[in-house]
């Protein structure tokens, strides 16, 4: 019987009063591996009440000792890689070296976050009245950031740690109180990675982690009236999400179809790696993986047998034995996965490899001469098959991307500067790679998705902005 864990409230680890749990599935044995508490809504109600108190006070705490704390829990998290790592494999069946990458780059993004927002923060502005017609030189207008009061932080499955301390390190170096809802796979990485926060002393209430259904405590959680800010990233749930929410500021990320454009003249060695790498790290589990290709025919060929041959190297198998490709993430997404592929495959779509799946664990697979009339072209699989559509001119494929519901980030591969700045102009999505494969990355980028990809922006400097208010004082003189 798999131990269940607690969950974070008041600065203490607590059992809930339902009883119940909830059963983390390892995604590679397809057996209850964890659980964890189903709190419950009244536990949620404690947990507000709680954050609301504590943040009254944190706001009033100098900002270089929220600072000190977070340098602090960074340095802790870093300490404890190993054991969260080993949740990131047995929860969501990240390679064992992605994972402990996961982890590292959390502590590097806390750190950043804290230097950066000891300068953001500390940096108000003066306005004098005389420069606005009419007004003499008689007030002068003080404006500073101040927090927002709660924040309610829901990262999703891929990243249960990074993207939740995304969210957490700028609330809480702005001044915010923070209430965690982790996704159920991933859920007890995230719980380690609270216990980080909490050695590392943060006042009791400030930070607090619940788990649960989300048909019980979700909506709950994101309607509830002391929340003053919601950073989400996930699926659909955030359309959902924002059309509940009440009038408080929003931050969602909520995945892409990121095209990937190649012309006649790239570089196509580069190409085939980028695709690789941008199309089957994590087995396409990411938002911003490449999840269609759009290349000019004339080169095509030559790209599709450069992409197969690096395919032919993906070692294939469990996340313990640091394989490229893994099992995704739950049956559900397997099956959603097949699905996409067998109407790729009814529709005529020429399969590069054989079509292999045992459990949750599919092989990389690359799908030539998709046409629009696949769903493929259109959907986001969040697994390791990759549609590629033939163009025959660089406004053709432009129209694919920019006929998406989706804008989060999209690439350009081409040795014409001039060309690529063109091409990311005409581009409907959030940020545009010139030679690369999307990514998030550096951590201090801004990382938006336009359309249906999201709400705001983030990267650290965005996020810590998006968590504070303006608050102006003005001094009027006689
Ligand atoms: O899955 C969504 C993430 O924000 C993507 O992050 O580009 O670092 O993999 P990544």
């Amino acid at each position: 019987e798999a131990e269940v864990y607690k969950y974070y409230a008041e600065g203490e680890w607590r059992k809930s009063s339902s009883a119940k749990s909830v059963s983390i599935i390892n995604p590679t044995t397809r057996k209850t591996h964890f659980k964890v508490q189903a709190c419950t809504q009244e536990e949620v109600n404690k947990v507000m009440d709680a954050a609301k108190v504590a943040q009254k006070a944190w706001a009033r705490t100098p900002l270089w000792k929220r600072a000190e704390l977070l340098h602090k829990a960074a340095a802790i998290l870093k300490d404890h890689k190993a054991p969260i790592a080993h949740c990131l494999v047995k929860e969501i069946a990240k390679p064992a070296k992605d994972a402990v990458t996961e982890v590292v780059r959390s502590g590097d993004l806390v750190s950043y976050t804290a230097e950066e927002g000891v300068r953001i923060l500390g940096e108000g502005k003066l306005l004098v009245s005389d420069s606005f017609p009419g007004n003499e030189r008689s007030k002068y207008c003080l404006s500073s950031k101040i927090p927002l009061g709660v924040v309610l932080a829901i990262p999703p499955f891929n990243y249960p740690v990074n993207l939740a301390v995304s969210k957490i390190a700028p609330a809480l170096i702005a001044g915010n109180a923070l209430v965690l809802k982790p996704p159920t796979q991933g859920a007890v990485a995230a719980l380690h990675m609270i216990h980080c926060f909490h050695l590392a002393g943060f006042p009791k209430g400030l930070i607090s982690c619940v788990t649960g259904k989300g048909s019980e405590i979700g909506d709950f959680l994101t309607m509830h009236p002391g929340v003053n800010c919601i950073s989400f990233t996930g699926g659909d749930t955030g359309i959902a999400i924002s059309k509940k929410a009440g009038m408080i500021p929003l931050q969602m990320e909520l995945g892409g179809k990121d095209a990937c454009i190649v012309l006649e003249d790239a570089d196509l060695d580069l190409v085939a790696a980028n695709i690789v790498k941008g199309g089957f790290s994590y087995s396409g589990q990411r938002c911003t993986a490449v999840k269609v290709v759009l290349i000019m025919d004339s080169v095509a060929d030559e790209v599709v047998e450069k992409v197969k041959s690096k395919m032919g190297k993906l070692t294939v198998g469990p996340p313990e034995d640091d394989c490229d490709i893994t099992p995704v993430v739950t049956e559900s997404s397997a099956n959603f996965i097949e699905g996409l592929v067998m109407d790729a495959k009814e529709k005529g779509a020429t399969f590069c490899q054989e079509y292999r799946r045992e459990g949750n664990l599919i092989w990389p697979l690359l799908l030539d001469h998709v046409r629009p009339d696949m769903r493929i072209a259109w959907e986001e699989p969040f697994g390791p098959v990759l549609p590629i559509i033939r163009i025959h001119s660089v406004e053709e494929g432009i129209h694919h991307c920019n006929a998406s519901n989706f804008g989060l980030q999209g690439c350009v591969f081409t040795s014409d500067i001039n060309k690529a700045i063109m091409i990311s102009d005409a581009m409907e999505t959030g940020t545009v790679q010139i030679n690369s494969a999307p990514a998030r990355g550096p951590d201090h980028f801004p990382f938006q998705g336009l359309k249906d990809s999201g709400i705001g922006s983030q990267g650290i400097t965005n996020s810590i902005n998006m968590m504070v208010k303006v608050k102006s004082t003005v001094i009027n003189l006689p």
